[in-house]
């Protein structure tokens, strides 16, 4: 067995079951000079040292005391889009020059960019290109990835990038969440007939993607300019018909409904909300759905409005915090950063900010039994911090904290 002994303290987010609200979101359970005992993928003992130390059965042993460290459960970072073919670097540059998301999207580059190039793109080329970015996610201490397809819009290239998700996930150790995302966007070859689009997701991508088990969620681009309200009802009522669970892309470039939408069919989370309405959080908070915030994507395209942490968490929703990972609005893989964000520009707490990178992300991909936090009986997803006291983490900003990663309790090279 494994012992982890002697951390400065041990961030256990040890709590009730289920998604972390209001001031329970302050509190991340910590245990000062703490340790983990770990017997191959699982944790069967957390707490002080002197108790944890004596069980016995120990092989292996890392030890604070040599230099100091935290241990947090690893990152889960519950929105990415990590398969793709190329960069979008030429974007980033013409922003710096003034255009916008929207004009770079509508003169055929964004979304549309990244399509051309993944379906002129191999199911191979797409694994070689994620598997460097896959690599970092773990690097920064990110154990559990969720990842989107929706840069196929075709049946064969959506399947191609969910096969490419499968196939990362056995190349490292690196768990990763599949969700398919037909409708990110509406196709080129469908701009004019947007309905004819809408009845392939729902007749044949869903169907083939479920009879193959591609995915475990089912999202929407909902927002002005992609898919509207009616659209994403019709496309996410049909993948929840086919067993997906659901998430919805919602409010991020205006107000577009999408909020209510996730309350009104029961989404797992809803993600974005930029421009959220305090009836909005109302109703996350009667339907239990999780805020998936994104602060990456506001600071990266230079946005004043953040999402409204802050109203949600008082609110009563429970936060989490992802990436966004992806080639166009947030080209960064390193959660520790977005932490960052969220307290500098969002007023979250450290404390909250963490919750909501680890259970509250656990629990927005349906996994918060499993991992998210420190406490016996989950599985063995750790990582090792070169801090003294987490409000470091968002304190102590642009450089990785992460020393080491134990992931199904496995410490990695
Ligand atoms: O989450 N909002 C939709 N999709 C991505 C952007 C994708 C892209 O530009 O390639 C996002 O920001
Ligand atoms: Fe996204």
């Amino acid at each position: 067995m494994l012992l982890i002994k002697h951390a400065r303290q041990l961030i256990t987010l040890a709590g009730p079951k289920g998604p972390r609200a209001g001031s329970a979101m302050d509190d991340v359970s910590i245990i000062q000079d703490g340790a983990v005992l770990i017997e191959g993928d699982t944790i069967r003992a957390v707490g002080p040292t002197f108790e944890v130390e004596n069980l016995g059965g120990v092989t292996r042993i890392i030890d604070g005391r040599e230099k100091p460290f935290l241990v947090l459960p690893g990152f889960v970072d519950s929105h990415s889009h990590p398969i793709f073919a190329a960069t979008r670097e030429d974007e980033y540059d013409l922003r710096t020059r003034g255009a916008t998301y929207l004009e770079i999207a509508h003169a055929g580059g964004g979304i549309r960019s990244s399509v051309r190039k993944v379906r002129a793109a191999s199911k191979p080329q797409l694994v070689t290109n994620a598997l460097p970015y896959a690599q970092q996610f773990l690097t920064f201490g990110t154990t559990t990835l969720e990842a989107k397809s929706g840069y196929g819009l075709t049946l064969a290239d959506e399947i191609k990038m969910l096969e490419a998700i499968q196939e990362l996930g056995h190349r490292l150790p690196l768990t990763l969440v599949p969700t398919f995302l037909g409708a990110h966007d509406v196709p080129d070859e469908y701009r004019d007939r947007r309905a004819a689009y809408v009845d392939l997701l729902v007749n044949e991508m869903l169907p083939e993607v479920a009879r193959r088990k591609l995915a475990v969620f089912c999202d929407v681009f909902c927002d002005v300019g992609f898919f509207s309200v009616d659209e994403a009802r019709q496309i996410l009522l049909a993948a929840q018909a086919q067993g997906f669970r659901l998430k919805i892309h919602a409010e991020e470039l205006g107000p577009s409904g999408g909020a209510d939408l996730a309350a009104e069919v029961g989404a797992v989370s809803a993600d974005h909300l930029e421009f959220l309405s305090d009836a909005g959080i109302a109703n996350l908070r009667r339907a239990g759905v999780i805020a998936t915030l994104l602060p990456g994507t506001a600071f990266n395209l230079g946005l004043k409005q953040y999402p409204p942490a802050r109203r949600l968490i008082d609110g009563g929703v429970p936060v989490a915090l992802a990436t966004d990972f992806n080639p166009g609005t947030c080209f960064s893989p390193n959660l520790q950063l977005i932490i960052t964000m969220a307290c500098a520009q969002m007023k979250m707490t450290p404390a909250e900010a963490i919750t909501a990178a680890t259970i509250n992300g656990a629990c927005a991909l349906g996994l918060g039994d499993t991992i998210g936090s420190l406490e016996v009986g989950k599985t063995a997803d750790l990582i090792l911090l070169n801090l003294t006291d987490y409000r470091q983490l968002p304190y102590y900003f642009g450089v990785n904290h992460c020393a080491q990663v134990i992931k199904h309790g496995k410490v990695l090279a």
